[in-house]
């Protein structure tokens, strides 16, 4: 009796500890969370707590969103100073400021308050749903916030920037590695002078511009692809300047953060998803670099590689380095201006600018461009103006002194710049810089995918959870299929069971080949003495009867010296196989990611392997009766015969489409992560240049020996695909190629070669050539267009995203098989 009252005593005792640790969102003087509890928002949004971040073993004192895994601090307190041990306490003192104590050590961190308050009941400290720890003195006055004092994270409503009363000043930092939140080398900010802009800084040196505010976006730095979800502003008065955004459209809610290599995320997920993701990293390109040009000179990212050229009437400063792509001298005037003469200069217009740096300008809010250009005209170290804001029309103005430094061309979001020149130079009225840089269009399309992998990922659970139990009742129809597949294939030789049974030694472990998706495979050897590989379908396997079906009919009735040649079938009871010729030398993956084999396979090989399979795919394509998209080419669906003849195999996944379909949609998406294009990861459209897509692929993974899944170049977070581009466009295409390659290729083939597997891969369907395109680029017979931006080209993404890496992404694909 007495125990069954201790016990209840516990438990009530344990559900009161509970209730207390988890519903508390303030904590009043004299009160305290101890490691282990927390403090929840009142609407259970934010949460702050110890933790650990990464393989940290130190305890920082955190705010994350409750219900988002994994766990995303974006907030820290004690950032410099980690609690080594679970003895941290969180606590407002009898003083009226928070603290974090262990054990005999009182001051790990405290709250900074300047006054000194009259402490009584009146103070607490309070976790608002906005994400905002606030410590208050009776209802409004605030005595201190956690939106003072950000760390990496920028929240919706936090501002980034001065309060010029208090001289705080509020900076994005990002933390020094995942597993130590410390101040680390990047922090982004409000440059206060000139025009007020936001720069992102590596230790004291400027590295990027976001730029100055035009009233809908920072010059050159885009934030459209959240455009309707959020709102920006960027505010300026006597006593704060500061940048702000707030969410409008809770459907999707984003956080930015600076990452370790000082790029501005996007975090975001949607409500119904509480994963996050990266989806937006405006990812920089060389002209992005902080005056890559010097001064008096323009980037322009035309054909992706960077390119500077000095503004009308300035010559480079050091022409021997301009001539060699050498640009940071900059350029310098090539006349001096005469002063205070109307007629001595005039102006030049210079169309979809990112606008210089504004710390060497002056702003006027209520000036008009008319006024600006008179200022600008009579002040003799004025050398260029512009609109302060681009709204109706625009409005205010914006005057630079002495060099005009970072600027670029941005079509569609970069606006007029006026420049001014000796009217010696004066014989255009405007200059129109070419319309390039497709590029930020790319950014934002690479943004949109990845929003899609949402939809995708959750597409995938759904398969996961219903399609077993759709492929549990399939036993049942298996005779009914057999009988009908026998029927529509009466051409197609029946094996009797124990002939194959004969042949592999009763499926000896010696003669297993290997495992495929839908079981083991092994060699067999027929009475006549006829070597063939059998594919035994598995009982278990869940990777059901249409598939099953769906090879033997199609590939039965395919006939190419580059596709695998179906030889037979036969069903034994619950089980199916299907007898292959037999490939000798394995799959291409075998050869070409190993280390020794590799050095076998030399460019010779590897072209007639490419062309060989190019071939086989313009027979599925267009040459057979049917059309045929395979929808998982990779490089271990491609079999090497005994003289290293290619031969696609695994049709399990393709698809047949009719007279003149050319495209098809399916929710449930099959194959490989890595080789699937965009439109298919994302959307689950496919057509041909799907497989003209993973063709792409596999081609540059022949060429460079890497494997598209393994290759990740992290200094400038590219996969293989982004790498192969990056190559192309800086005119080193040759780089990409295997080392045993280098002394035996015929480089121009070679690079050939790249350029098409480059087109295959394009973001685009539409831009991908058709399979005889290929065939003829590859024969040089056809005149090859330069390669616009790859899908998926940026491993970054994907890798950062933690709850969604690459690596669980073909994982959830192949179990969804
Ligand atoms: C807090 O605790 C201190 C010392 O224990 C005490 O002097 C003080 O009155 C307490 N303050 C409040 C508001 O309870
Ligand atoms: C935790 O660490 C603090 C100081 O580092 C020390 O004073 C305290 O005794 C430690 N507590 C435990 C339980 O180890
Ligand atoms: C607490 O102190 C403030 C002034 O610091 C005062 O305005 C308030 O009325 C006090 N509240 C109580 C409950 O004593
Ligand atoms: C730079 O290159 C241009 C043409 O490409 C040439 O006319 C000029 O003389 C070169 N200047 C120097 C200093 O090498
Ligand atoms: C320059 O032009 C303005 C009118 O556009 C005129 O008022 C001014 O006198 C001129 N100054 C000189 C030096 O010509
Ligand atoms: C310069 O201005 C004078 C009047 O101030 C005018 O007569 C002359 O034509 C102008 N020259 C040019 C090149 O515009
Ligand atoms: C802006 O220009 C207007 C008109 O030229 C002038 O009255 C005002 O003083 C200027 N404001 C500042 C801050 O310079
Ligand atoms: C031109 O503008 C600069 C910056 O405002 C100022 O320091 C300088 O005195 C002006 N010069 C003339 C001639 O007005």
């Amino acid at each position: 009796m007495t125990h069954t009252i201790k016990v209840l005593f516990r438990l009530f005792i344990l559900i009161f500890y509970m209730r207390t640790s988890t519903s508390l969102d303030s904590l009043a003087v004299n009160q305290s969370i101890r490691d282990g509890q927390t403090l929840v928002s009142a609407n259970g949004i934010f949460e702050i707590g110890f933790f650990s971040p990464g393989n940290s073993k130190g305890r920082y004192l955190g705010m994350w969103y409750k219900n988002l895994t994994p766990l995303t601090a974006v907030w820290v307190a004690n950032r410099e100073t980690p609690v080594h041990n679970n003895s941290g306490v969180l606590k407002l003192n009898e003083n009226g400021v928070l603290v974090i104590l262990s054990g005999a050590n009182s001051n790990v961190w405290s709250s900074k308050i300047s006054e000194t308050v009259f402490v009584n009941n009146s103070i607490n400290a309070q976790l608002l749903d906005t994400g905002n720890f606030v410590l208050k003195n009776g209802k409004d006055y605030i005595l201190w916030q956690s939106f003072d004092y950000p760390c990496d994270t920028l929240l919706p409503g936090m501002k980034l920037g001065w309060n010029l009363v208090t001289g705080l000043n509020k900076i994005q930092s990002s933390w020094k590695s995942t597993d130590d939140p410390a101040k680390g080398e990047y922090s982004s900010g409000v440059d206060l002078r000139g025009y007020p802009q936001v720069v992102i800084m590596k230790g004291s040196a400027i590295k990027l511009r976001v730029g100055s505010w035009n009233g809908r976006s920072f010059t050159g730095y885009p934030t459209q692809p959240l455009k309707e979800k959020q709102i920006f502003e960027f505010v300026i008065t006597d006593k704060e300047v500061y940048h702000r955004y707030e969410v409008v459209d809770r459907s999707m809610i984003c956080v930015y953060r600076l990452s370790l290599t000082g790029n501005l995320q996007a975090l975001c997920w949607t409500s119904h998803s509480s994963s996050r993701i990266v989806i937006y990293t405006d990812a920089e390109d060389s002209c992005d670099n902080y005056a890559m040009c010097g001064a008096n000179s323009i980037c322009n990212m035309d054909g992706n590689v960077p390119k500077c050229e000095c503004l009308k009437s300035y010559v480079p400063k050091f022409p021997e380095q301009w001539n060699i792509s050498y640009w940071s001298g900059g350029c310098v005037p090539k006349i001096e201006l005469v002063c205070g003469n109307n007629n001595t200069s005039g102006f030049l217009r210079y169309k979809e600018m990112k606008l210089p740096d504004t710390s060497s300008s002056l702003y006027n809010k209520t000036m008009n461009l008319v006024e600006c250009q008179r200022v600008c005209t009579k002040n003799c170290s004025c050398t260029g103006y512009a609109n302060m804001d681009i709204r109706n029309g625009g409005s205010g103005c914006l005057l630079w002194f002495g060099d005009l430094v970072d600027m670029r061309v941005i079509s569609q979001w970069g606006q007029d710049l006026f420049i001014k020149v000796p009217s010696s130079e004066l014989d255009y009225i405007s200059v129109d810089v070419p319309r390039s840089m497709k590029k930020r269009l790319v950014r934002i399309t690479v943004g949109l995918i990845t929003v899609g992998f949402l939809t995708c990922a959750c597409i995938i659970i759904f398969i996961r959870k219903v399609a077993p139990r759709l492929y549990r009742r399939a036993p049942f129809q298996k005779r009914q299929v057999y009988s009908r597949l026998i029927k529509e294939d009466m051409d197609l030789p029946i094996f009797d069971f124990s002939i194959l049974v004969k042949a592999t030694y009763n499926f000896s472990s010696t003669n297993k080949l290997g495992e495929g998706g839908f079981g083991p495979v092994y060699k067999g050897t027929l009475v006549d003495g006829k070597e063939v590989a059998i594919k035994r379908h598995s009982k278990v396997s869940d990777q059901g009867l249409e598939e099953f079906k769906n090879e033997v009919v199609l590939i039965a009735k395919l006939q190419h010296r580059n596709l695998v040649k179906l030889l037979g079938c036969c069903i034994h009871r619950e089980e199916m196989l299907l007898i292959y010729e037999y490939m000798p030398n394995k799959s291409l993956d075998y050869f070409i990611f190993d280390e020794t084999r590799s050095k076998l396979l030399g460019w010779t090989h590897r072209s007639h392997i490419i062309a060989g399979i190019a071939r086989g795919l313009l027979y599925l394509h267009q040459d057979s009766r049917l059309r045929i998209i395979h929808r998982d080419l990779k490089t271990s669906n491609i079999l090497l015969d005994a003289h290293m003849i290619p031969k696609i195999s695994d049709f399990g996944l393709a698809r047949t489409f009719g007279g003149d379909q050319v495209e098809a949609k399916t929710k449930k998406m099959v194959g490989t992560y890595g080789y699937m294009p965009p439109e298919y990861a994302v959307h689950g459209r496919y057509s041909m240049k799907s497989d003209v897509f993973s063709f792409g692929v596999i081609i540059l993974e022949i060429i460079s020996g890497n494997k598209i899944k393994g290759f990740y170049d992290s200094e400038n977070s590219l996969n293989l695909l982004g790498y192969a581009w990056r190559l192309w466009i800086e005119n080193m295409p040759l780089e990409l190629l295997d080392t045993h390659l280098f002394e035996m290729c015929i480089s121009s083939e070679v690079i050939r070669s790249i350029h098409v597997g480059l087109l295959c891969v394009q973001q685009k369907p539409e831009d991908r050539p058709d399979m005889s395109s290929v065939i003829l680029m590859l024969k040089g017979e056809k005149l090859l267009p330069q390669p616009k931006a790859p899908g998926f080209y940026s491993g970054k993404s994907s890798l950062e995203a933690t709850s969604l890496s690459s690596n669980q992404m073909s994982l959830t694909i192949f179990e969804a098989r």
